[in-house]
């Protein structure tokens, strides 16, 4: 068959399971074909060698299975990163997250901060980038994002900046750090969520507790515990109003909340 032929294959396949089944088809094609997606322009009428293996990619596809997975890939900020089972997928609204932290590190010229919740290496990555100088002990419970996370840092050459540390929270970090940032997991636990992320990504990285919100507390109460000014997490989109009360129970200079560009309220900046 033709690049042209099966291209139109795929995207009927792909119709009902992503949005943009014509995109999602040429991504898999060009990665199957080891090319980029102008050359599927340019090449039309060239015969797709292995077609099975592209149709097992497809099939993977059409279970719901996210595209990065397949390919072991995501976009995130400026950069591309491994990704695979057992390591949640970066999204596009944590690079906020990351911007805000960024402007406080150089508003304060703070030179060591811990990552609470690695992944993929996403927001700890993208900030040494950033900021040359900045130090990141990067923690994680699980130990896949830990290996994964090592990888993307080994690729971009930072060892000398993030060291990675298996930790529940930041119970194994006793260093000095000035700001702790955080994309826990945050879902409740009996949240519906869409095929191609309950069933796919890793449970440890979803979900937070019975309500959802009960790891950012016990971040929030361990980060004040250590005397670190600043914390800046993600959250979802229903847990601003217990999040308030519950530091105005504890006491702490200012929160302020910021939404994602959807309009939802997304995570907060902390000053204790
Ligand atoms: C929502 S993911 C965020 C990953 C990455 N930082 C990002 O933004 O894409 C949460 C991560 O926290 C880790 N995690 C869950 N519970 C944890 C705990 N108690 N201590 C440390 N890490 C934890 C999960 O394994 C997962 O990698």
């Amino acid at each position: 068959m033709t690049i042209k032929k099966v291209l139109v294959w795929a995207k009927e396949l792909l119709k009902g399971v992503c949005e943009r089944p014509q995109f999602e088809a040429e991504l898999l094609l060009a990665y199957h074909l080891k090319q980029d997606r102008i050359y599927l322009v340019l090449n039309e009428s060239k015969k797709v060698d292995d077609l099975k293996t592209f149709q097992e990619l497809i099939a993977r596809r059409t279970k719901n299975e996210p595209y990065e997975y397949i390919v072991g890939e995501a976009s995130f900020y400026d950069i591309e990163l491994k990704v695979e089972s057992g390591v949640l997928i970066p999204r596009p609204e944590t690079e906020i997250l990351i911007d805000l932290v960024a402007t406080i590190i150089e508003k304060e010229q703070i030179s060591s901060i811990a990552e609470i919740g690695v992944g993929s290496g996403a927001i700890s990555i993208v900030l040494v980038r950033k900021f040359p100088n900045l130090r990141i002990i990067a923690t994680d419970i699980c130990d896949t994002p830990l290996r994964v996370a090592k990888k993307n840092s080994d690729f971009f050459e930072l060892s000398k900046q993030i060291e990675f540390r298996k930790s529940n929270l930041i119970d194994e970090v006793s260093e000095s750090v000035e700001l702790v940032v955080s994309n826990p997991p945050y879902i409740a636990e009996d949240f519906l969520l869409e095929s191609n992320v309950v069933d796919y990504e890793p449970k440890e990285a979803l979900f937070g507790g019975r309500v959802g919100d009960e790891l950012l507390k016990q971040i929030i109460v361990d980060v004040k515990a250590r005397d670190i000014k600043y914390l800046a997490c993600e959250m979802g989109y229903d847990q601003k109003e217990p999040l308030e009360k519950f530091v105005n129970e504890i006491g702490v200079e200012s929160i302020t909340f910021y939404k994602d560009l959807a309009g939802f309220d997304r995570g907060f900046v902390l000053i204790y």
